[in-house]
């Protein structure tokens, strides 16, 4: 997993910096003009809930790695987990700004919420670097993988798998929690390809992307649609899919229409490898991690050019415009390419997709 994950982060940082023509920063050297602080730094990490394994599972970790690959073990990452709660996301910021951290990496639990936070922590010095969703308020750059793409590879799979149904077929939209600007860039990728194409009967916004309250909304969709009148669901990621397809099962589906995710997490890749979740997206979470770890050392280090080039895309939020940034590709992930990436950059085993429950299906896909 490590390995991996330093490869892909050396291969993004060595391109961009070989185009600028400084190679030798990486490690905490002396490429750029006076850098503010040296190795012994500290980065605040604000995540935003455990609901979702990425986040314990592969963001911390691989930023706690590489950000003390990169000051030689001199710098240290201090991790706080919001749990889906605004308010304790708010008073995890204040004791970090309180604290003194040199950087802060912040996934928002509520973009706009937050935003007096991060005020507060540029008022103090301390940059603040968005990760993975745009929080507002004064940011200094911002890094994730494009969101709007997500949806429309989400959608295109959707139409596909629908296959001729598509034009009549009834499809419920399950949409991510309104406070994450993700998922909203996730609805509209998604509505670009769905809308015209296919007749949307319902659409949820979930609360606090809750595989729970997706599964509520589902049962309230299934007495009102008629559980045989649903020929695919639109979920935004994979812990509501589970939850759709459970929904689905226990109203007495015998086989269950085609149901979208995202997130590659290992129990949805063992649906897909069933035959029970059509999709998911594959986000590599290393590439992220590690360069949302380069972003903050090279802040705080003050080596700008490194920091630019880590920072090309321009993105705005609701209250900043032209946000330094960093937007990273997706595919989607379907039984045919299972080994092509969550194997390859050694998310999971085939070992731990094919468990006994599901070795006869990893057979039939050849995935051994
Ligand atoms: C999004 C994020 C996804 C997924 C989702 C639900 O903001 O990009 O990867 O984690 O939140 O938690």
């Amino acid at each position: 997993m490590r390995r991996t994950a330093m490869a892909l982060a050396a291969s993004t940082a060595s391109v961009s910096l070989a185009a600028c023509g400084v190679i030798d920063g990486v490690g905490g050297g002396s490429s750029s003009a006076s850098p503010k602080k040296g190795d012994d730094i500290t980065v605040g990490l604000l995540l935003p809930e455990k609901e979702n394994p990425r986040y314990d599972k592969f963001d911390y970790p691989i930023i706690r790695d590489q950000v003390r690959s990169l000051t030689h073990d001199k710098g240290r990452v201090v991790y706080a987990n919001a749990d889906a709660d605004k308010t304790k996301q708010n008073e995890q910021l204040d004791q970090m700004i309180a604290d003194k951290v040199d950087v802060l990496l912040l996934d928002a639990v509520d973009a706009k919420a937050i935003a007096p936070g991060v005020q507060k922590a540029k008022d103090a010095g301390i940059p603040v670097i968005a990760y993975d969703r745009l929080a507002q308020g004064p940011i200094d750059a911002y890094i994730s993988f494009d969101n709007e793409l997500v949806g429309q590879v989400q959608g295109r799979a959707l139409i596909e798998a629908l296959d001729g149904k598509a034009g009549t077929g009834k499809v419920v939209m399950m949409n991510g929690s309104v406070t994450d600007p993700n998922a909203a860039q996730f609805k509209a990728g998604a509505l670009s390809e769905l809308q015209g194409k296919v007749n949307i009967v319902k659409s949820y916004d979930t609360k606090d992307w809750k595989p729970e309250n997706a599964k509520a909304n589902m049962e309230q969709a299934i007495r009102s649609v008629g559980l045989s009148a649903i020929a695919g669901v639109y979920s935004a990621n994979d812990g509501m899919a589970g939850a759709v397809i459970d929904a689905l099962k226990e109203a007495g589906a015998s086989k269950v229409p085609p149901v979208t995710g995202q997130d590659a997490s290992l129990d949805a890749v063992q649906r897909i490898v069933a035959g029970e979740q059509y999709m998911s997206v594959y986000k590599s979470y290393p590439q992220e991690a590690n360069n949302a770890a380069e972003m903050a050392v090279s802040k705080v280090q003050g080596r700008s050019i490194e920091f630019d080039a880590l920072t090309r895309d321009k993105v705005d939020s609701p209250t900043q415009k032209k946000i330094p940034s960093m937007l990273m590709p997706v595919v989607a992930l379907k039984t045919d390419n299972i080994k092509e990436t969550v194997i390859q950059d050694g998310f999971y085993t085939v070992e731990d997709i094919c468990t006994a429950k599901y070795k006869a299906a990893c057979a039939v896909i050849g995935l051994k």
